[in-house]
């Protein structure tokens, strides 16, 4: 029987500082050195399988999911969150996902296109206006990035309920509470220091206010509906949606406290994750002017003279959609899913005790280099219909699989595409610096410090 090496706890707790400065680079370097599979102690204390390896990917999301739930390193965000999609389980989670699904359907998708595309465009004038006169800037295309990632997320769940000014203090306030619970796990023994300091407590706050701002807004879009002349058309947003949605057994409306937890982690799972992706594209394009060109003539073949994109376009559009696919294999935003067994199991004759902690690493799956020829190369043609050899099964995951699969994976798949049209039609992207740049893998992945990018108009 085989069994997954394990890596002794005292060079992990020695580790443990290099490990929170760069889990990456580390967990790549154990897993070249012992294996796809290896058990360690996280944070120095905290023991855990992380594997790289696709069929125990498959097996733990998809094949025995059901002896599987999510581990309190996603469940400890409810204390700030709230208990939506991403951080509930079991029956419940089940009748929720299927009240909310249909909000992510092609259909409604075709309708939230338009109010992307509006988006978009506001934000490609504003770089202009920030890029000036001379028609060339340096700027730092992550910030920027989570400016329209965020908006994007807003506005499809809440439509016009919610000003700039609150739009940018929830972004504020959930980047901080993010950061902060992220550094309580990498540094488990810093606990006890936060606690003291009342850095809990000031992160409890920002939860309140949180939950507040949000509850204002569905006041606002209710009463805006309500407000409104008999016969017109009911706002096309995601909370419109779930105001109406109904559950199957009860035929309930879905409850206040439950939709402000659904409403909390819409924003949370939907901004952040769009916008590493999209800074990271830039970047990538960036890096490669050819890719670049391509990707330019397949938006002026397919939308002459500046036509805007329809919903429908965006299936003409397939080098947009590779570069996005191969972005997210390069720096897949979720670097890391977590799973606990709930129950006994067993993989490959190795057995599973239950309670066994799971991180699911998807960046090293990513990178494999025996699941993908060249797999630090950018080539966003792997992904081509027909493509030899195709992308690996289980060795591509970015949203997830099995049935905890994103719910917004269409949805960002969308948008993404949408914004780098947009973008690449009006500026050619540069490096403005030639090292490449590090890796920052909070809960999503993003870069280290800031990512300078030349923005010039075309
Ligand atoms: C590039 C963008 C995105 C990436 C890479 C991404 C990735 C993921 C992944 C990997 C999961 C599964 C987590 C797990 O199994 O532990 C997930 C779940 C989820 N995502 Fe996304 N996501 C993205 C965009 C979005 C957007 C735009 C939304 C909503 C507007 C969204 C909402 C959710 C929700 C609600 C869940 C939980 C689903 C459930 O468990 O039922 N995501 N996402």
């Amino acid at each position: 029987m085989p069994t997954w090496p394990r890596i002794p706890r005292w060079t992990t707790l020695r580790q443990s500082l290099k490990m929170a400065r760069d889990p990456i680079g580390n967990l790549n370097r154990l897993l070249a050195a012992h294996g796809d599979t290896v058990r360690l102690y996280l944070g120095g204390v905290r023991d855990s399988v992380v594997t790289r390896d696709p069929a125990l990917a498959q097996h733990i999301l998809q094949k025995s999911h059901r002896r599987y739930v999510k581990s309190d390193l996603t469940h400890g965000l409810l204390r700030y969150l709230g208990r939506g999609l991403l951080t509930n389980e079991g029956a419940d989670w089940l009748r929720q996902r299927r009240l909310i699904q249909p909000g992510f359907h092609r259909q409604r998708l075709a309708g939230l296109t338009r109010l992307m595309r509006a988006v978009a465009d506001e934000w490609v004038a504003e770089l202009e206006a920030q890029v000036g006169p001379r028609g060339s800037a340096v700027l730092d295309v992550h910030p920027a990035a989570t400016r329209v990632a965020f908006r994007v997320v807003a506005r499809s769940v809440f439509g016009s309920s919610l000003g700039e000014e609150q739009l940018q203090l929830l972004s504020d306030w959930l980047t901080a509470i993010q950061a902060f619970y992220v550094g309580t796990i990498r540094q488990p023994y810093l606990r006890p220091w936060h606690w003291v300091r009342g850095r809990y407590d000031h992160h409890d706050e920002l939860a309140r206010r949180l939950r507040q701002l949000v509850l204002a807004a569905v006041g606002r879009h209710r009463a805006a509906t309500a407000a409104a002349h008999p016969g017109t058309p009911a706002p096309d947003d995601l909370l419109q949606m779930l105001l109406e949605a109904r559950y199957e057994d009860t035929g309930a409306a879905m409850p206040e406290n439950q939709l402000l937890d659904e409403l909390n982690i819409l924003l949370v799972a939907g901004h952040e994750t769009s916008a590493n992706a999209l800074a990271w594209a830039c970047y990538l394009l960036a890096r490669h002017p050819e890719a670049q060109a391509q990707l330019l003539a397949e938006i002026e073949r397919e939308l002459p003279l500046g036509r805007a994109p329809e919903f429908e376009d965006l299936s003409r559009l397939p080098y947009a959609l590779q570069v996005v696919q191969e972005t997210m294999r390069l720096y897949p935003p979720a670097w890391v899913l977590d799973r606990v067994a709930t129950e006994a199991d067993e993989f490959q004759g190795q057995a599973i005790a239950p309670g066994t902690l799971f991180s699911i690493y998807l960046y090293g799956l990513h990178h494999h280099p025996s699941l993908w020829p060249e797999s630090e190369a950018f080539r966003p043609t792997r992904f081509a219909p027909g493509a030899a050899p195709a992308p690996p099964a289980f060795g591509y995951l970015p949203f997830g699989s099995g049935p905890r699969l994103c719910v917004g994976n269409q949805f960002a798949l969308t948008e993404l595409q949408l914004v780098l049209v947009q973008l690449v039609r009006r500026f050619r992207l540069a490096l403005a610096e030639e090292a490449a740049p590090t890796l920052n893998p909070l809960v999503t992945l993003r870069p280290g410090g800031e990512l300078p990018l030349r923005f010039e108009r075309r």
